[in-house]
């Protein structure tokens, strides 16, 4: 009698992180803190062997972002009248329930294989899991990805345009087709990866990538009437490109410290790179954000949104669409929380006052 029966729909997020760990075994730990230790058993270098979820080489690009944002500080500012925070971005003309994305992840069934997720299972779960928390899940690209194969496309698709494709740095005419599929969807945004111009994933399976220039930059900008992100920046120099190339928004991104090894974390770059173009264009950035402390921190340093990159693999594997929107909402009410705590009513309150 009154039994209480465990069904998806009732799981907390802790459950859901405890399913995911069970089906990721050998690959992710599902630790409290995901940081790219050494210690960790995603991490370590595998000469000759494509990543699976950890960084690469040493690992310390990926440990770094985790470093960065754990040597800043909040500010207490808790008396004053009361108020419940507003924490909804406007994105390209879109209302979301908060400035929290999910990052453009993709084949992530190369690593743990079907049974663990598919890449279309994948691919549904974080672009419907983050519509129903009210916000945006982006779509990436990998080997497995062609113009016949789609599986973020075919995600968004489902939803009437409620996403955004993040392209690798393939040669120019299958980007532009791919934006293309794209804009006829619906989509809000594409965009390019151009930190993925080394690929290991994508070289080793015949799949060419490249280094991009400004006038590739301007040909893709100009192929689409899509705003264009450009994913993977780390520099003043390529942020200030990237503009000059009329790109929407950058993200300031080490690709979740997979792509070079000993890069600095992002939350290092990102004041710097905010400096020079805040108010040109849109700046995005990821890299080890876990909690609304860490998206609030971000902000202060003058982000404008934030993406989430393996937290939604766990919460997809561990409960599909229910767990990645569980665990949007986890991160608003962390960032709910946070902004609280430090007296912001709104996104607009948030300044590099609060940190330290
Ligand atoms: C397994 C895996 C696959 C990824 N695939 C892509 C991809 O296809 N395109 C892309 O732009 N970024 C890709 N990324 C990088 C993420 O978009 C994001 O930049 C990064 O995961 C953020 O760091 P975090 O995982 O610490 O949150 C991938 C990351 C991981 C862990």
């Amino acid at each position: 009698m009154g039994e209480m029966i465990m069904t998806i729909e009732n799981m907390s997020l802790e459950e859901i992180r405890e399913i995911a760990k069970s089906k990721l075994m050998g690959i992710c730990g599902v630790y409290k803190d995901c940081d790219g230790s050494p210690m960790r058993i995603c991490q370590g270098q595998s000469y000759g062997k494509p990543l699976k979820f950890g960084g690469i080489g040493s690992g310390a690009s990926f440990n770094n972002n985790f470093l960065a944002l754990k040597n800043y500080h909040l500010k207490m500012k808790v008396i004053g009248e009361h108020f419940e925070p507003d924490t909804s971005y406007e994105f390209f003309g879109n209302k979301l329930s908060m400035p929290i994305m999910g990052a453009s992840v993709a084949g992530v069934n190369s690593f743990g294989g079907e049974s663990v997720i598919s890449e279309k299972e994948f691919c549904r779960a974080v672009v419907l899991g983050c519509k129903e928390a009210g916000t945006v899940g982006w779509r990436g690209d990998t080997y497995t990805y062609s113009l016949e194969k789609t599986f973020g496309l075919d995600a968004i698709r489902e939803t009437g345009g409620w996403g955004v494709k993040i392209v690798k740095p393939r040669d120019q005419d299958m980007i532009m087709k791919l934006y293309h599929m794209a804009e006829k969807i619906g989509c809000i945004a594409v965009g390019t990866d151009v930190d993925g111009c080394e690929s290991f994933a994508m070289t080793t399976h015949n799949q060419p990538v490249f280094r991009k220039s400004v006038d590739d930059l301007k040909e893709l900008v100009s192929s689409t009437k899509l705003p264009v992100i450009i994913k993977g920046i780390m520099s003043v120099e390529d942020a200030l490109i990237a503009q000059e190339a009329g790109a929407a928004a950058i993200v300031v991104s080490n690709h979740g410290g997979r792509v070079l090894d000993h890069t600095p974390g992002t939350a290092s770059v990102l004041p710097v790179i905010v400096q020079k173009v805040k108010n040109k264009l849109h700046i995005f950035v990821d890299g080890g954000i876990r909690t609304g402390y860490d998206v609030l921190k971000m902000l202060a340093l003058g982000a404008d949104a934030v993406l989430i990159g393996r937290d939604m693999v766990r919460a997809a594997v561990g409960a599909g669409i229910y767990g990645v929107k569980t665990h949007m909402e986890y991160l608003k009410q962390t960032l709910s929380k946070a902004m609280k705590m430090t007296n912001c009513k709104s996104l607009n309150d948030i300044s590099q006052d609060i940190i330290s």
